[in-house]
């Protein structure tokens, strides 16, 4: 094998989605394989890659505070700093324009090329020289097929089964950093959750920008999960993000019926008011939304639903914001992610509309939403106490090592005191539920039944 990067070190932020999570594993995958090793530690590292997100301007302003930093330690030794990501795609050259310091740029269709651009830079640096490397064409073919991502835990695996979006919301900048929809081959697909299932794994999500658009020949995404579902060894298949407007009735049967697809399907709503929603590009009206989620409860009442909200959208009045904030108390959905509008630069909207709502009345309404979204999942959380729910032990809690941290099918966080030495991530426990909180289910391990 060559290696070219033998000895230098690389770390790597990641921002974004849960896709960026799985594109810094290929990338780490892409670089391991030529030889580049790996630090947690930033301080000593050789090159410092961020994985970035455009989605709001909250985002990018993170990336320039951490770019901030690395200036100053640029300043002190020899370092190679890479932007790879939606940023990176989005911003392409005004990026290193705007801030020198950066001395490679990779879009997410790009990372193949990585590792070359990294070994340039490095051997111009070695000589005190610049060597600028950017990648950011956007391919319709690319799936990163043939790699094999490093998966962090052992439990938990994530799978880009479809990639790019072309469904253009006029607010959005995933299509402009993503590019056009592919799908990856169902064989390819299936080949790896049975290699990650003979290696212990418990549960794989499938990710795609619109996960339930995934098309390959006569395959759609009902089969694809059923048959990822049906994989020996799997125990729990999860998906995100999907769309409204590709639920057929076979994929909702899969959702309800399988044993092994959990319980939860994630629908984005964005807003509940139809002029805003044609403004948004968004394709289906308030009641075409409402009658999928009746579609589903009839199916299954305890299937839980979880969506995005905007609040704020070019010429949203209140009395339209107020449309949303009665479908979110008529849904009762079980958690929200709830966003203030962020113009995008080259979006639709950006192009075509007024970004005319003043940032005090968008945080205003972002404040009623999320108080009425903590009162429902507080209350929804609540009617859960004295029953006992299947969890997948994931690890530690995040606040003391003393508990345990799962999930349950619906996909609600549980935390439990550690007791039982037998426990360990990976095996499914039931908990009986005593407290809660409206992001966190607490109780008490039962002995495995
Ligand atoms: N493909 C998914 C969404 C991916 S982006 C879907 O169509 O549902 C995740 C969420 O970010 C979106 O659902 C939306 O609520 C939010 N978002 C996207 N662009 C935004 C913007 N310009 N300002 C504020 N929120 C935005
Ligand atoms: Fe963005 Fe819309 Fe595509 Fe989702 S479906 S990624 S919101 S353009
Ligand atoms: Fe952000 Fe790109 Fe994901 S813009 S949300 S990292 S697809």
């Amino acid at each position: 094998m060559e290696k070219a990067g033998a000895a230098y070190k690389v770390h790597i932020e990641t921002f974004g989605c849960q896709m960026n999570e799985y594109d810094t594993e290929l990338v780490r995958s892409l670089l391991k394989a030529k030889g580049f090793a790996f630090t947690e530690d930033r301080e000593c590292a050789d090159v410092v890659l961020m994985n970035t997100c455009a989605i709001r301007e909250h985002a990018h302003n993170k990336v320039y505070g951490h770019l901030a930093d690395l200036k100053a330690l640029k300043r002190q030794r020899k370092l190679v700093i890479g932007v790879l990501g939606c940023m990176a795609q989005n911003l392409k050259e005004e990026l290193t324009e705007t801030v020198p310091i950066v001395d490679v740029l990779a879009g997410p269709d790009s990372y193949r090329r990585l590792p070359d651009l990294l070994t340039g830079a490095i051997a111009a640096q070695e000589k005190g020289d610049v060597q600028r490397g950017i990648a950011v064409d956007l391919s319709e073919y690319e799936t990163y097929q043939d790699i094999m991502p490093e998966q962090a835990t052992g439990i938990t695996a994530w799978i880009a089964v479809m990639r790019g979006c072309d469904n253009f919301c006029t607010f959005c900048v995933v299509p402009y950093t993503r590019g056009r929809e592919r799908s990856r081959a169902p064989q390819g697909i299936i080949r790896e959750v049975e290699h990650l299932a003979a290696q212990g794994y418990k549960q794989i999500t499938l990710l795609g920008q619109n996960v339930n658009s995934y098309r390959f020949e006569d395959w759609d995404f009902a089969r694809l999960i059923t048959a990822v579902a049906d994989v020996p060894g799997i125990e729990r298949v999860r998906f995100t993000s999907p769309h409204p407007k590709d639920f057929p009735p076979a994929l909702l049967d899969a959702v309800a019926g399988h044993p092994r697809i959990c319980k939860h399907i994630h629908l984005p709503l964005q807003v509940g008011n139809d002029r805003i929603l044609r403004l948004m590009g968004r394709t289906y009206s308030r009641k075409e939304y409402l009658d999928l989620v009746e579609d589903i409860r009839r199916r299954r009442d305890d299937i839980a639903l979880t969506t995005d909200i905007i609040c704020g959208f070019c010429t949203e009045t209140e009395e339209e914001f107020l449309d949303t904030y009665l479908t979110v108390q008529e849904v009762g959905y079980h958690a929200a992610f709830i966003f203030k509008y962020s113009e995008r630069k080259n979006t639709i909207a950006a192009r075509k509309y007024q970004d005319d709502v003043s940032e005090r009345i968008k945080s205003n309404r972002v404040t009623r939403l999320v108080e009425l979204q903590k009162a429902i999942s507080l209350r929804k959380n609540r009617s859960m106490i004295g029953q006992t729910v299947r969890v997948l032990v994931e690890g530690d809690a995040k606040k003391s090592s003393d508990q345990w941290m799962g999930r349950t099918d619906t996909n609600i966080t549980a935390v439990w005191e550690k007791r039982d030495a037998g426990t360990h991530p990976g095996d499914f426990t039931p908990i009986k539920i005593s407290h809660v909180s409206a992001t966190t289910v607490f109780g008490d391990e039962l002995p495995a039944r």
